[in-house]
C-alpha cells in the first residue's frame, strides 16, 4: 500500500481527501430549491448553455429556485469548449449582477462556466491571472468563492466534484485550466434523468471521459512518490494515487465496463444512465485527489488545435474533437507505455473494464480493453480520422509538453519523444 514510508524521507507523507456532497438519484433535481435555500443564498445566478436552456431544463430548475422566494438570473450562453472571452462574458454578467450564489445546470462546460463566473465575482482580477502557469499566471484565489451549485446534465466530466476549470487559448493553440481547491461547487446535485436526451456520441464521449479519469487516477504516480512540499499551500491538488482516491477509482471503472455500452445503445435505460452518471462523479471524487495523466495531458492540443472536424451528435457550429474522445485516442498507446512502472494497476484497470479476471497479462492486454470498448460505443478509429496526420506530431507534443502539471503524474518519466511515439501509434488504434 501507499503511505507506508517513514517521516524522515523528503518523500511526500499527507494527502488530502476533500469532495463536493454529492445528492444523487432519478428526481434528485427537484429539491433543488430546497437545496439553495439551506446555503442562504438570496440572488443567483443561473449558468447554462443554449442546448439544455431548449429542452427546457433550465426554466424548470429557474421555476424550482424562485419558488423558494430567491431570485434568479439566467446566462444561458456557455459554449462548448470555453474561451477566456467566453468566460468573461460569463464574469462580466456575474460582477455587474451583484449575485450571491451561482448554480450551474449543464455539462462540463456550463459548470467550468460558473466556476469561473464566482472566482470573478468574488476576486475581480482578469481571467488570465489565474490560469494555469506557464500560459497564465498561476494566481491563487485569496479566499473561498461564494456557494456554487453545479447540476451536471451529461455523465462525464465529474466537474461537478472538481477543482478546475477548462478554457480553450485559441492564439496559443492548447487547452488549459484554472485549478485550485476553492474551485471546487459547494455541492453538486446529481439526477440522470436529466441525462435522458443526450445523443448517443455525446454518451459515449463523455463516458470514455469518465474510464479515463478512473483509470489514469488509478494509475498516477503514487502521492507518496513525490517530494514533500515546502509548506501545505504548496501541495498540489492533484496529489497522486491514494488510498481513498483508488476506491472511488476502481468503482467507476466497474461502473464504466458494466453499463456505458447500455447507455449508448439505449438512452432509455434508466439503470445504465444513472451508473453512467454515479460513476461520473466518483471518478471525478478519485480523480479530483488523485490527478489524471498522459492521455489527459495529450488531449488538449488534441482538442486545442482544432482540426476541421464536426462530430455527429455535436452542435456544427464550428469544428471540434469532443473531450471524451480527444482523450480515449491515445490511451491504449499511452497506457502500453506507462504498464512497465505498474503491471498489477493496469491489469486490475483491465479486469474491472471488462469484468473478467485475467491471469496473464502484457502490456498490450489495457489497450486492447480499451480498444474493444472504443470499437463498441463508436468511436473515431484514431486522430489521423478526427483531422491529424504524422505532419501534426510536433505540434501536439508541443501542446501537450506544456500540461506538466499532467505529466509529472505519469507513473513512468515521459518526454518529447515517448509524447511523439504515443502520438504516432494513436493516429490508428485498429
Ligand atoms: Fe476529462
Amino acid at each position: 500500500m501507499a503511505g507506508q514510508r517513514d517521516g524522515g524521507s523528503d518523500h511526500e507523507t499527507i494527502f488530502t481527501m476533500e469532495t463536493t456532497p454529492l445528492k444523487y438519484g432519478p428526481g434528485a433535481s427537484e429539491e433543488v430549491g430546497w437545496e439553495i435555500k439551506t446555503m442562504g443564498v438570496k440572488r443567483v445566478m443561473l449558468v447554462s448553455d443554449p442546448g439544455v436552456v431548449e429542452i427546457g431544463i433550465t426554466g424548470r430548475i429557474q421555476e424550482l429556485i424562485e419558488s423558494e422566494g430567491i431570485e434568479v438570473e439566467v446566462w444561458g450562453e456557455a459554449r462548448v469548449e470555453p474561451t477566456a472571452e467566453s468566460f468573461q462574458e460569463a464574469a462580466n454578467f456575474a460582477v455587474e449582477g451583484e449575485f450571491d450564489g451561482f448554480v450551474a445546470v449543464g455539462g462540463g462546460t456550463s459548470i467550468d462556466t460558473a466556476k469561473v463566473s464566482d472566482l470573478i465575482a468574488t476576486h475581480g482580477g482578469e481571467i488570465m491571472d489565474y490560469v494555469n502557469p506557464p500560459i497564465g499566471g498561476g494566481e491563487a484565489p485569496p479566499s473561498p468563492l461564494r456557494p456554487l451549485m453545479a447540476i451536471p446534465t451529461t455523465s462525464g466530466t465529474g466537474a461537478e466534484a472538481t477543482t478546475v476549470a477548462v478554457l480553450d487559448i485559441p492564439e496559443k493553440k492548447v487547452k488549459t485550466g484554472i485549478s485550485h481547491a476553492y474551485m471546487r461547487p459547494h455541492r453538486g446535485v446529481v439526477d440522470p434523468t436529466l441525462t435522458m436526451s443526450l445523443p448517443s456520441q455525446v454518451t459515449s464521449s463523455t463516458g470514455l471521459d469518465v474510464v479515463c479519469h478512473a483509470a489514469e487516477a488509478y494509475t498516477s504516480k503514487p502521492y507518496d512518490e513525490r517530494e514533500k512540499p515546502e509548506s501545505p499551500d504548496e501541495r498540489p491538488p492533484y496529489q497522486g494515487a491514494n488510498p481513498i482516491a483508488d476506491l472511488f477509482a476502481t468503482k467507476a471503472l466497474e461502473y464504466g465496463g458494466k453499463y456505458l455500452l447500455r447507455a449508448v445503445q439505449n438512452g432509455e435505460d434508466i439503470e445504465a444512465r444513472g451508473a453512467m452518471m454515479l460513476g461520473a462523479s466518483m471518478s471525478g471524487v478519485g480523480f479530483g485527489s488523485a490527478g489524471v495523466h498522459i492521455p489527459h495531458a495529450c488531449s488538449y492540443p488534441i482538442a486545442g488545435l482544432h482540426p476541421d472536424y464536426y462530430p455527429p451528435g455535436y452542435p456544427q457550429d464550428h469544428p471540434l474533437v469532443p473531450h471524451g474522445w480527444s482523450v480515449i485516442l491515445t490511451a491504449p498507446a499511452a497506457f502500453r507505455f506507462t504498464y512497465e512502472e505498474n503491471p498489477g494497476r493496469h491489469r486490475q484497470v483491465a479486469e474491472l473494464l471488462s469484468g473478467e479476471s485475467i491471469d496473464e497479462a502484457d502490456e498490450n492486454t489495457l489497450p486492447e480493453v480499451l480498444v474493444r470498448l472504443m470499437q463498441e460505443v463508436g468511436v473515431p478509429r484514431g486522430l489521423r480520422e478526427v483531422g491529424y496526420d504524422e505532419e501534426d506530431i510536433d505540434q501536439l507534443v508541443e501542446g501537450a509538453m506544456q500540461q506538466q502539471r499532467l505529466l509529472v503524474l505519469s507513473p513512468r518519466e515521459v518526454g518529447e519523444e515517448d509524447l511523439a511515439n504515443i502520438l504516432r501509434e494513436s493516429m490508428e488504434n485498429w
